[in-house]
């Protein structure tokens, strides 16, 4: 059944035990397949709002302009940049950039508007944990973003992906949806305000089924299984010390940049926020990390 109104997620949790066994890979495909799929409904949603973006509108959130800075000059690293609008919007502001991401959908849209708007900017398809294999060198900066490490099996292995793309004194940023917001249910049809749902510690991949994408709700899709894994903020920030980086800070936010928890509203900053809760729950989170 689909929520009243959009969240973030289309797709219903599966809570059986999705064991992958030895071949992690085969939750690849799957997962390909439906974020080929939704390039082209994100390309013209309003969610996206390319027409914007088209006519000069910056994608980056506030807090990730306030926090990683000036740019220009510098050569940055867009991981799981989907069609690259905060790839070109790093460009724009004087970033030598470079996307990466496993869709070939997104990576080919990406470099079509990158010709389109005349922003220079390189786009490199592979999956994440390939990408050494694909790029050689080393960047100023290695930003990332938005709905990106659930789709990761692997944390540690994603803390040595970033720290191999770093130069030494190089920095590492993100700005993610704060994995405990992932605790909870996100279906308004289940319950009208936050509830418990789900393992905040939880190893093993969840199966997600339902048609749609957050970005475009009521389409109906083709490929509709999604396999997504759980990291706590304790695995993340050691995934990347564990490399030799050093945290700079962690910031917590009780806002979130789209609709992830039923009842949420959003505010003329853009942020999502639940009524009359605003300090309730860490919703996003930030981290800056410097390479030693
Ligand atoms: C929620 S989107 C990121 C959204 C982006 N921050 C934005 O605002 O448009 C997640 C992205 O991760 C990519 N992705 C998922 N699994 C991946 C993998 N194993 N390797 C590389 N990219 C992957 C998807 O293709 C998708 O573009």
């Amino acid at each position: 059944m689909r929520p009243a109104e959009p969240l973030y997620s289309t797709l219903a949790r599966d809570n059986a035990d999705h064991d992958m066994g030895s071949s992690m890979d085969s939750y690849l495909p799957a997962n390909r397949a439906l974020w080929d799929e939704r390039v082209p409904l994100h390309r013209d949603s309003a969610f996206y709002d390319l027409a914007g973006f088209k006519a000069g509108r910056c994608s980056l959130k506030s807090i990730e302009l306030a926090e990683l800075g000036p740019v220009t000059g510098k050569s940055l690293l867009h991981l799981q940049c989907h069609f690259g609008m905060d790839t070109l919007s790093w460009a724009r502001r004087g970033a030598h950039a470079t996307g990466a991401d496993f869709s070939g959908q997104a990576i080919a849209l990406a470099q079509s508007l990158s010709a389109e708007l005349a922003i220079p900017a390189r786009f490199v398809c592979a999956d994440l944990y390939d990408l050494p294999t694909v790029l050689t060198e080393q960047f100023d900066i290695v930003f990332t973003s938005a709905g990106v490490l659930c789709w990761l099996p692997d944390i540690r292995r994603w803390g040595a992906v970033v720290a191999h793309f770093l130069r030494p004194g190089g920095t590492f940023y993100i700005r993610e949806k704060h994995p405990f917001a992932d605790a909870f249910g996100d279906t308004e049809a289940a319950a009208p305000t936050p509830q418990l749902a789900h393992p905040y510690f939880d190893p093993k991949p969840s199966r997600w089924e339902g048609s749609g994408s957050y970005a475009e709700p009521q389409v109906e899709t083709a490929h509709n299984v999604a396999y997504e894994w759980q990291h706590t903020l304790g695995d993340i920030v050691s995934a990347l010390t564990t490399q030799g980086l050093r945290l700079e800070y962690l910031h917590e936010f009780p806002f979130a940049g789209w609709k992830c928890l039923p009842g949420m509203e959003q505010g003329a900053d853009g942020w999502w926020r639940l009524p009359g809760q605003e300090t309730l729950l860490p919703l996003t989170f930030s981290l800056r990390a410097t390479k030693r």
